[in-house]
C-alpha cells in the first residue's frame, strides 16, 4: 500500500471523483483545500507520477448582442415562418416585413435562411412567399441558441458534435462571441489509478521539527515531509532603492572616500553663476531659449558684491587685469540678473570657490540640471550631473587626470581615454571618454579642465582649480547597458525590479 499525505490524498480522491480528469480550478474546490495547498499537492502528485498536467486549448463561446435578441425573439426565418402561418401560409414580401417585426435590411436575410431550410419558397415574380410543408422542428442553430442564452458561456469541445456544427453556423452569422484559452487539465495515469486501487494509506506529516519532537524522541517516529529544495519558489521582492539613487549613493561614497566633501546650490540660479562667472559671452548660443529655461516670474535674481560683477563684466569686455582680451562685446547687467533652471552643476562649483577661496578646495556635487531639449532616448529635460573640483596650490592637469582616472575605476571602469576638447572656462580642456567592455564601444562621460584665469582671477581666486562635470543618466546607461534613457524614469516597476544593484 502505498503511503500519501493527507493533503495529496484528499487531492488525489478529488481527481478520482471527478472522473479522473479535471481542470485544475475545479480539482481545488472539489479537494476543498486552499489554493495554494492544492496546487502544491498536485505538483507533488505529478513528481510521483501520480497524475499529469495536460494543458487544453480551449475555445469559449458565448452570444453577442445579436445573438441574444435572436435567442430571446426567435431567428429571423422563424419569425417569418410564424407570420406566414398565422396569415393563411402565403404573403408578400412586403408585407412580411411589416407583420413579422424585422428591420428591412434582415429581411432578404430571412427570406434566404427560409429556403435554404425549406421552410418556405419564394415566388420572384409575384413577390410571393409561400410556406412549405416540410417539418418545422427547432434546428440545432436555434437548439444552441437557447442554451447558450441560459448557460451564458460554454466551451465549444463539451458540445455534441451537432451543436459544434450549429455553433459554426452561428459564427459564420455573426451572432457570436469567441475567446481562446489555455486551461491546465490534471489526469490520473494509469500508474495513479493502479495506486488507487491498490488503497492508500494516508500518514500524517510533520513539516516542522520542533524542540518536544526532539526531547521526546518522537521525531524518530513521524514522518517528516520531504522538501524539494529544488521547486520554485514564489518570487519575493524585497523594497529597494532605485537604480538612479542608487548610482548616486555609489558615486558620492566615492567622492567621499577619495577626500571630497559634498556640496549643493541652487536649482533656480542667476546666468551671472551659471554663465558670466564662467566666461561665457551673453550671446553665447548656449544661453539661447531653446537651451536654457528662463523664469518669467521673479524674472531677476541677486548678483554679489558690485565690485566682483564689475570685474567679471571688465573681464568679458577687455579681459581685464587677467592679459585676455575679453569677448569685446558690452556686458550687460540685466542679463547676468536673469533668472533660470541651472544647466549645468559647474554654476555650483563656481558659486561655491567665489565664497570659499581659501586653499585646499575638494568638493562635489550630485545633483539636478535642466536643459531646454527635445527629449529622446539619449536626452531629458530634467536630469543629474557630477561634479568636482580640486583647488590647491601647484595642482596640474595630469592631477586632474589621475584623480578622474581613479574616480571611474572604482566605478569599475578601468579604460579610460582623454581627449582635448573646448569649454569657455577652461583652459586646457579635456573630454574623458569610457570603454563599456559589455557594450564593445568608448562612451564620453565627463567635460573636464582647468579653469581659466578669466574665471578665477575676477572672482579673487588665486590657486589652480581642477573642474570636470557630466551627466550621471548616461553613466548609469552605460553600466546597465540600456538602450533608452526615459526607462529611468518611466516608473516600470518590472524593470527596477530585474535591475540588479549597483556594485
Ligand atoms: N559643465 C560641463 C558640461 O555641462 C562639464 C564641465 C565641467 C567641463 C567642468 C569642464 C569643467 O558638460
Amino acid at each position: 500500500m502505498m503511503e500519501l499525505p493527507a493533503n495529496e490524498h484528499k487531492v488525489l480522491s478529488a481527481i478520482e471523483k471527478l472522473g479522473g480528469k479535471a481542470p485544475l480550478d475545479q480539482i481545488v474546490q472539489k479537494s476543498r483545500l486552499p489554493q495554494a495547498t492544492a496546487m502544491r499537492s498536485v505538483l507533488t502528485l505529478q513528481k510521483r507520477k501520480l497524475v499529469e498536467i495536460l494543458e487544453e486549448r480551449l475555445t469559449l463561446i458565448r452570444l453577442n448582442d445579436e445573438g441574444k435578441n435572436y435567442a430571446s425573439n426567435g431567428l429571423p426565418e422563424r419569425r417569418v415562418l410564424d407570420t406566414l402561418r398565422k396569415k393563411g401560409g402565403e404573403m408578400s414580401v412586403s408585407m412580411i416585413s411589416k407583420r413579422a417585426g424585422l428591420r428591412r435590411d434582415v429581411i432578404p436575410i430571412a427570406l434566404g435562411w427560409l429556403r435554404r431550410k425549406k421552410w418556405g419558397s419564394i415566388n420572384n415574380t409575384k413577390g410571393l412567399v409561400t410556406v412549405s410543408m416540410n417539418e418545422r422542428l427547432l434546428g440545432n442553430d436555434e437548439r444552441l441558441l437557447k442554451f447558450l442564452l441560459g448557460e451564458c458561456q460554454t466551451t465549444l469541445s463539451s458540445l455534441s458534435p451537432e451543436l459544434q456544427s450549429a455553433a459554426e453556423v452561428l459564427k459564420k452569422r455573426k451572432l457570436l462571441e469567441i475567446a481562446e484559452r489555455t486551461e491546465r487539465i490534471v489526469q490520473l495515469t494509469e500508474h495513479g489509478w493502479r495506486r488507487i486501487e491498490e488503497g492508500i494509506e494516508v500518514v500524517q506529516e510533520v513539516t516542522q521539527l520542533t524542540p518536544e519532537l526532539i526531547i521526546t524522541g518522537d521525531w524518530r517516529k513521524v514522518k517528516l515531509t520531504r522538501f524539494d529544495v529544488t521547486t520554485p519558489g514564489p518570487i519575493v521582492y524585497a523594497a529597494r532603492v532605485h537604480p538612479v539613487q542608487q548610482v548616486i549613493q555609489r558615486v558620492k561614497e566615492i567622492f567621499a572616500e577619495m577626500g571630497f566633501t559634498e556640496i549643493r546650490g541652487p536649482i533656480v540660479e542667476t546666468a551671472f553663476w551659471n554663465f558670466d562667472a564662467l566666461f561665457q559671452p551673453q550671446d553665447h548660443p548656449a544661453r539661447e531659449m531653446h537651451d536654457t529655461f528662463y523664469l518669467r516670474y521673479p524674472r531677476a535674481g541677486r548678483l554679489p558684491s558690485r565690485s566682483t560683477v564689475s570685474r567679471v563684466a571688465e573681464t568679458h569686455q577687455d579681459g581685464w587685469r587677467t592679459g585676455s582680451r575679453g569677448w569685446q562685446y558690452l556686458w550687460r547687467v540685466d542679463e547676468a540678473k536673469r533668472l533660470i533652471l541651472r544647466t549645468h552643476t559647474t554654476a555650483t562649483t563656481i558659486r561655491y570657490l567665489a565664497e570659499n577661496r581659501e586653499p585646499p578646495a575638494k568638493v562635489f556635487s550630485v545633483d539636478r540640471v535642466y536643459r531646454n531639449e527635445k527629449m529622446d532616448y539619449k536626452s531629458l529635460v530634467e536630469f543629474h550631473q557630477i561634479e568636482g573640483i580640486i583647488m590647491d596650490r601647484g595642482v596640474t592637469f595630469r592631477d586632474l587626470i589621475g584623480t578622474l582616472t581613479e574616480f571611474y575605476s572604482k566605478l569599475g571602469l578601468r579604460k579610460v581615454k582623454f581627449w582635448p576638447s573646448y569649454f569657455p572656462y577652461t583652459e586646457p580642456s579635456a573630454q574623458s571618454t569610457v570603454y563599456i567592455p559589455e557594450l564593445k564601444k568608448w562612451f564620453e562621460l565627463c567635460g573636464m579642465g582647468v579653469f581659466r584665469p578669466e574665471v578665477t582671477e575676477p572672482l579673487g581666486i588665486e590657486h589652480p582649480v581642477l573642474a570636470w562635470g557630466g551627466g550621471l543618466e548616461r553613466l548609469i546607461m552605460v553600466k546597465l547597458g540600456l538602450e533608452d534613457i526615459r526607462f529611468l524614469y518611466r516608473n516600470d516597476l518590472g524593470w527596477i525590479r530585474r535591475t540588479p544593484p549597483c556594485q
